[in-house]
């Protein structure tokens, strides 16, 4: 897992009043909301003797909003410094160490985000999203457990040529399995536009060599359909200006991955019709992700990335974009 950066982690309905516990980035975590409703998130693992917060108590008083640890009572504030050590009497001064690491958090878009750095390092800017995706759109959100490093599932959601192979009866019907380019267009660094967008140029094979990258053009002047990627962790499939598909990559931990796929739509306005169009949306995205799981799982090794001994060929020219995006992250 790649440090400095902004991961999404959750999605806003799964933090409450009450502290819950996550496994993420290898870690175990408990996030919990202060008096303002702030998502605030620590590593979950008491300064005192190592027990869980997540069975502790939300309390909210003069001092501002604390957790209480559930085994001796020590109460931590939302910097994850430790205010009270009941054992140690009202009067007593609270040693400096008694601290839960605590990592930044962002809420936008009805997801969570964590600055995954070295404890302490502070973000530079807040993480950015998707901002093509219009706020009127509805959507709804479906997770999906994968048996592998998240980067080895946004590679598949990077790679042109298992279309028909791996989605033969669903998006990938027709047997186009000659890859033109794709199409590859870069972001501005820093700036709201994605990282990489990415355009599908794949054909039927009528013997002529594929074109390259830069034999093709982008946009793809005849469609809209592009694929989105902001590093590190989200994807976007933009259809058209009212239908997307968005998938988080959330790494639980080195050999595990959950998806959280959101069908976005802005077609359907009548409460029933765009609940069946929600539930047929995520049904489609699911099964089509199914469909990927089932052999991205088998990869080995389970973490992608430069040097990892993989012979690509030209089509694979997004996956080689997105390992170089790693390695310049220190990756
Ligand atoms: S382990 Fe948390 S207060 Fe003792
Ligand atoms: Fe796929």
């Amino acid at each position: 897992m790649i440090r400095n950066q902004w991961y999404v982690v959750l999605e806003s309905s799964e933090v409450g009043k009450s502290p819950v516990g996550f496994m993420r980035m290898g870690e175990r975590m408990v996030f919990w909301r202060d008096e303002s409703g702030r998502v605030v998130c620590h590593i979950d693992k008491c300064a005192h003797r190592g027990a869980s917060l997540v069975p502790g108590a939300v309390l909210h008083g003069s001092g501002g909003s604390r957790l209480q640890c559930p085994f001796h009572g020590i109460e931590y504030d939302s910097s994850g410094r430790a205010t009270a050590i009941p054992a140690n009497g009202r009067a007593a001064l609270v040693p400096e160490g008694f601290r839960l690491s605590t990592l930044p958090t962002h809420e936008a878009r009805g997801f969570i985000w964590i600055w995954w750095a070295a404890v302490g390092s502070a973000p530079p800017a807040p993480p950015k999203f998707f901002d093509d995706i219009p706020e009127g759109l509805s959507w709804s959100t479906r997770r999906d457990p994968w048996d592998n490093h998240y980067s080895r599932a946004i590679e598949n959601q990077l790679d042109m040529a298992h279309l028909p192979f791996v989605h033969r009866d669903s998006i990938g019907r027709g047997g186009r399995t000659v890859v033109d380019g794709p199409g590859l267009a870069f972001g501005a660094l820093g700036s709201s536009e994605p990282d990489l967008l990415v355009y599908v140029y794949n054909r039927l094979d009528d013997g002529s060599p594929p074109k390259a990258v830069d034999q093709v053009s982008r946009p793809r002047p005849d469609s809209g359909q592009k694929l989105e990627f902001r590093f590190p962790n989200l994807w976007q499939n933009y259809i058209n200006e009212r239908l997307r598909i968005l998938a988080a990559f959330v790494p639980i931990d080195e050999e595990r991955t959950l998806m959280y796929l959101r069908f976005y739509q802005g077609f359907m306005r009548v409460p029933v019709l765009r609940s069946l169009a929600h539930a047929a949306g995520n049904a489609m995205n699911l099964y089509i992700a199914r469909q990927d799981r089932r052999i991205v799982n088998t990869q080995l090794p389970k973490a992608a990335g430069q040097g990892s001994g993989e012979l690509l060929f030209p089509g694979d020219a997004a996956i080689m974009e997105y390992r170089k995006m790693r390695v310049r992250a220190g990756g």
